[in-house]
């Protein structure tokens, strides 16, 4: 299906223990249903049924050689799932130590595939969600759960059941409504074959998994060397509008003969405000403290695009870990990496 054209009516499932039982019918039926998560909406099906992966890939326009995360609601689960023989007894460990810290939770751990399972790939990424009614429901189903984020590709991710509908409406069989993403960012995508690899940064930051396993890891994300995880190829998170770029506040200005929407924290939005004035710019101001700011950015980017036939102008956070991931989306959705 190409971007726009519907093909079904979307179920509207209720917060409830009725919408739940829906959510894990559907499922079980083959289909495809949008589930809140903590990091951002995902769209859901049966990892195992290569039918249901094929409507997942159609639904989003998503390209064929960039893998699932599977979900599960156990430890336990997600080690049938890994090659656990393969990894070296201190490998184990660090698999079992990220896994007790911070599951359920926003972190996609990568390891070798189980030979059993049906993947082209050698690896497979997992994580435990953290959302009560979506972890009912991956219990409830007894098959893991292929989630991407639950919007065309390309796109910004969902954090609220509008934002699914806003791109998947009419393309997928249903979606949830549950709350605003607490965290609104991605998962930290974790590699762990005789070393432990950050391959995408996301709401846990380096430095916690630093802490949890006592040693330094290695960040795929600044070395620039070899891509590990396919997804992070592609333009990203991208409002639709006449141009993104991602500028420092004290170059912004240069562009007010633009007339630009313009997408940075409050303290430097207010210094530009003082120089543009309502005439030369609009304004969407998140917030200055980082986590708060990453569930605001996605909302911004959908809210950005109901001035679409104007140029938007990023600005750049600090280039501090606590702003890492946050950093990563706005440069991509910029086309930056
Ligand atoms: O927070 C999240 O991770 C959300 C929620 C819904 O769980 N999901 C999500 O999925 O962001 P998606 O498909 O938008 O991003 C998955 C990322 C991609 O960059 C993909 O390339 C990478 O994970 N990935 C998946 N399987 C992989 C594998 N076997 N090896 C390396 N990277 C993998
Ligand atoms: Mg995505």
């Amino acid at each position: 299906m190409k971007e726009g054209s519907q093909k079904n009516i979307t179920s509207i499932i209720s917060q409830d223990e009725a919408g739940i039982c829906q959510a894990v019918e559907i499922l079980r039926a083959g289909g495809i249903v949008a589930l809140p998560t903590e990091t951002v909406y995902g769209l859901a099906g049966n990892a195992l049924m290569p039918n249901v992966i094929d409507k997942i890939y159609k639904a989003k326009a998503r390209p064929l050689n960039n893998p699932l995360i599977w979900h599960v609601h156990s430890l336990e689960k997600a080690l049938t799932l890994f090659d656990i023989a393969s990894l070296s007894e201190q490998s184990y460990k660090r698999l079992i130590c990220l896994a007790q810290n911070f599951w359920p939770g926003p972190l996609t751990l990568v390891c070798k595939k189980s030979p059993v399972l049906p993947l082209a790939y050698d690896t497979v990424a997992i994580r435990i969600p953290k959302t009560a009614p979506t972890l009912e429901i991956i219990r409830r189903c007894d098959f893991p759960l292929a989630m991407p984020s639950a919007n065309l590709s390309s796109r910004p991710s969902p954090t609220t059941a509008q934002h699914v509908l806003k791109t998947l409406s009419g393309r997928i069989d249903a979606v949830f409504m549950g709350d605003h993403a607490e965290g609104g960012l991605e998962s930290t995508v974790v590699l762990i074959d005789d070393r432990v690899t950050i391959l995408r940064p996301g709401l846990i930051s380096i430095k916690e998994i630093q802490n949890a396993l006592k040693e330094t890891v290695n960040n795929e994300v600044t070395s620039h060397k070899k891509i590990l995880s396919p997804g992070t190829r592609y333009l990203h998170y991208a409002p639709k509008m006449k141009s993104v770029s991602l500028n420092l506040v004290n170059d912004a200005s240069k562009f007010f003969y633009l007339r630009p929407l313009i997408i940075g924290r409050n303290i430097e939005l207010d210094q530009l405000r003082n120089m543009a004035g309502s005439s030369l710019a609009d304004f969407i101001d998140l917030s200055n403290e980082p986590k708060i700011f990453a569930r605001q950015l996605y909302d911004a980017f959908y809210r950005a695009e109901e001035y679409k036939d104007r140029h938007l102008i990023l600005i750049l956070p600090p280039n501090h870990e606590e702003w890492a991931a946050i950093n990563d989306r706005m440069k991509r959705a910029a086309g930056l990496s």
